[in-house]
C-alpha cells in the first residue's frame, strides 16, 4: 500500500489539510494586518469606523442617496442634520429665494442635537446640497458649532450643475478636521453611473 493510500484510508489526509489551512489563515491574520476581519469589507478596513453627516432637502433626496451609497461601501453610520424647526413649507422656487435671503442675512437655523460622539469614529463625511453655490443652511450651522476632533473629513455635495464652492467651503470651515479631497455629484437622480462615481471617489480616499 502506498503512503498516500495509508493517509487516505486513515483519514489523516483530510486532517492534515485542515491543519495546513488553519495555519495559513493564522499566518495571514498575523502577517498582513490589512487583511480585513471576517464580515468586514476592504473599504471598512481602510477608513475604519465611518460617520456620514448630511442634509437633504428636495423630494429627490440626492444628497441622501449619495450618503446611502457611501454607507453601502463603508458600513457607515448615517446621521441626517435637521433644522430644529422645520423650514417653512413653500413652493420649491419660492423656497430657493427664501433660502438665498437667509444666506445673505447670515440667518443659520439652529439644528437638532445630533446625538453622536465624534470621538467614536475614524473618518467623517459631510454632505450637502449646493444652495446658491454654497453649503446648505443646516450644514453651515453644523460647521459653525462642531469641533471635528482632528478626524479625517471628506466633504461631498450634490447640485444641478453649478457646484460653486460648497465642497471647498466645508473644508475651510470645518474646525479641527484633517480635510481630505471632496467631490461634487451633479444631477444624481438621473445619473445612471452615480454608484460608480461615488465608489471611485471613496476608493481614492482609501489610499
Ligand atoms: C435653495 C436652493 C439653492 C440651490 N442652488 C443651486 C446652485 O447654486 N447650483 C446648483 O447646481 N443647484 C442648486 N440647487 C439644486 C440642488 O443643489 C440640487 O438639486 C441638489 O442635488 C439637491 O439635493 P437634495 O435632494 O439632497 O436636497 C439649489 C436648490 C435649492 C433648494
Amino acid at each position: 500500500m502506498s503512503v498516500k493510500k495509508i493517509f487516505q484510508s486513515s483519514g489523516l489526509e483530510g486532517h492534515l489539510k485542515k491543519i495546513i489551512m488553519r495555519g495559513l489563515v493564522v499566518f495571514a491574520l498575523l502577517c498582513c494586518p490589512s487583511v480585513p476581519a471576517f464580515g468586514q469589507s476592504a473599504e471598512q478596513g481602510n477608513l475604519g469606523k465611518v460617520l456620514v453627516l448630511y442634509y437633504s432637502y428636495s423630494e429627490d433626496a440626492n444628497t441622501e442617496k449619495v450618503a446611502g451609497i457611501i454607507q453601502g461601501l463603508t458600513n457607515a453610520e448615517l446621521v441626517k442634520v435637521e433644522p430644529e424647526t422645520p423650514f417653512p413649507e413653500m413652493e420649491y422656487r419660492r423656497f430657493t429665494r427664501w433660502a438665498k435671503e437667509q444666506q445673505q442675512q447670515g440667518a443659520y437655523p439652529p439644528i437638532r442635537d445630533l446625538k453622536v460622539d465624534m470621538a467614536a469614529y475614524d473618518f467623517i463625511f459631510v454632505g450637502t446640497p449646493v444652495w446658491w453655490g454654497l453649503p446648505s443652511l443646516p450644514i453651515t450651522t453644523l460647521l459653525r458649532q462642531t469641533d471635528f476632533g482632528g478626524k479625517p473629513l471628506a466633504a461631498f455635495s450634490t447640485a444641478k450643475g453649478g457646484p460653486g464652492t460648497a465642497v471647498s467651503d466645508i473644508g475651510k470651515q470645518a474646525k479641527n478636521a484633517l480635510v481630505r479631497s471632496g467631490a461634487n455629484f451633479n444631477n444624481v437622480v438621473s445619473d445612471r453611473q452615480i454608484s460608480e462615481k461615488v465608489g471611485a471617489w471613496v476608493k481614492s480616499l482609501q489610499r
